[in-house]
């Protein structure tokens, strides 16, 4: 349906790949929505070239500005800033009905049915079940909700800091009012949780649909190895599945990398999508390395990069020299400077 679409936000670089791995698996699940994903003006043009080859709709989005009656909000909780501009979804009022996936998002298999649950449909928080998760939630666009919210964010902020307080405040009768309202879990299914309730993970886990990196840890801290699909480095014990996180570098090496290096041309692909050219702090020298050992960016003059690209995909990486780490840190060197 052209009037229904899958709605996503990233407002840094690594966000951006996030999306890209989302869009990559949303469309690997046959979705028949359109795909939108709202950008901040931060966002790099290779990634947002990389964004327009998997979505149908970039959106520009100002993350707030000094005319938004957030702002206000804003002044007193500056931290609210960057998951706010999740807010903006309820503008797109070309579409009727939406589905707003966090850009640490991965769809496992067809999630359209979403579509048939109305506003504001969303899963248990896997810390707080009476408060839902804002990582995944049906919505309808109105821009007489995207006032009505705006106001409630100047008049009451959030509890949480970020917009799963303002939502959860604002739709404050989803716990009680209406069953069909309370996704199943296996929409929404949190890194977290897995660890948190073993055995009803290993009961219900199979028919997970979406899984959710959530936490201070994402797919792209870790350090991901192509050849060997050795996954390494990230914060220590944090709670991620292995499998998971598999599943996301597998998509991510196997579908993302080519778009980027399409946008890159000859020219090291990497470069534009460092989390270290940004303000992020997670940003970490993982980072780095995760892109470095992925994309193979060194450039070897006598293959074309057709011929890179078709190695690459083969997982026919040449680690001890074009693609050494060596010589892929001291190309990223030289933009870092
Ligand atoms: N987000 C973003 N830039 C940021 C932080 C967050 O674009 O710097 C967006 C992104 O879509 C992300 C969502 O806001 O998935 C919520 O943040 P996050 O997933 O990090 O929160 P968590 O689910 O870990 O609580
Ligand atoms: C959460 C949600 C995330 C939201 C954040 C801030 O944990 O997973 O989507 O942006 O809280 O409220
Ligand atoms: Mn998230």
């Amino acid at each position: 349906m052209a009037d229904q679409a899958f709605v996503t936000l990233a407002t840094t670089d690594s966000y951006a790949r996030g999306a890209m791995v989302l869009g990559k698996s949303l469309r690997n699940n046959d979705t028949s929505k359109k795909m939108v994903v709202l950008i901040g003006p931060n966002v790099s043009e290779p990634c947002q070239s990389a964004l327009r080859r998997i979505y149908d709709d970039v959106m520009v989005v100002n993350v707030l500005d000094s005319g938004d009656t957030a702002h206000l909000a804003l002044l007193q909780r500056p931290e609210l800033g960057v998951t706010l501009t999740k807010l903006h979804c309820w503008t797109l009022t070309q579409f009727s009905k939406c589905v707003f996936m966090d850009a640490d998002t991965l769809v496992l298999s067809n999630i359209d049915e979403l579509f048939d649950r109305e506003e504001l449909s969303a899963a248990p928080d896997p810390g707080w079940p009476d408060c839902f998760n804002s990582g995944v939630f049906v919505f309808r666009p109105s821009v007489d909700t995207y006032d009505k919210l705006l106001q409630y964010c100047t008049e009451k902020g959030s509890f949480d800091g970020g917009d799963q307080g303002v939502l959860n405040g604002f739709f404050s009768n989803w716990a009680t009012a209406d069953i069909s309202k309370h996704l199943p879990f296996i929409y929404n299914l949190s890194s977290i949780a897995i660890y948190t309730y073993l055995p009803a993970f290993k009961q219900f886990g199979s028919g997970a649909k979406v899984v959710h990196f959530l936490g201070q840890t994402k797919p792209w801290s870790y350090t991901f190895d192509p050849h060997t699909k050795q996954i390494s480095g990230g914060v220590q014990d944090a709670p991620t599945h292995p499998a998971f996180l598999l599943d996301w570098w597998t998509l991510y090496a196997s579908t993302v990398v080519p778009v980027l290096q399409e946008q890159y041309g000859d020219e090291p692909f990497v470069s534009g999508c460092l989390e270290s050219q940004e303000s992020d702090p997670t940003v970490t020298t993982e980072t780095v390395q995760e892109e470095s050992s992925t994309s193979h960016a060194s450039v070897e003059p006598e293959m074309s990069s057709e011929q890179r690209k078709e190695q690459w995909e083969q997982g026919q990486a040449d680690y001890m020299g074009m693609d050494s780490f060596d010589n892929i840190k001291r190309k990223l060197d030289t933009f870092l400077k």
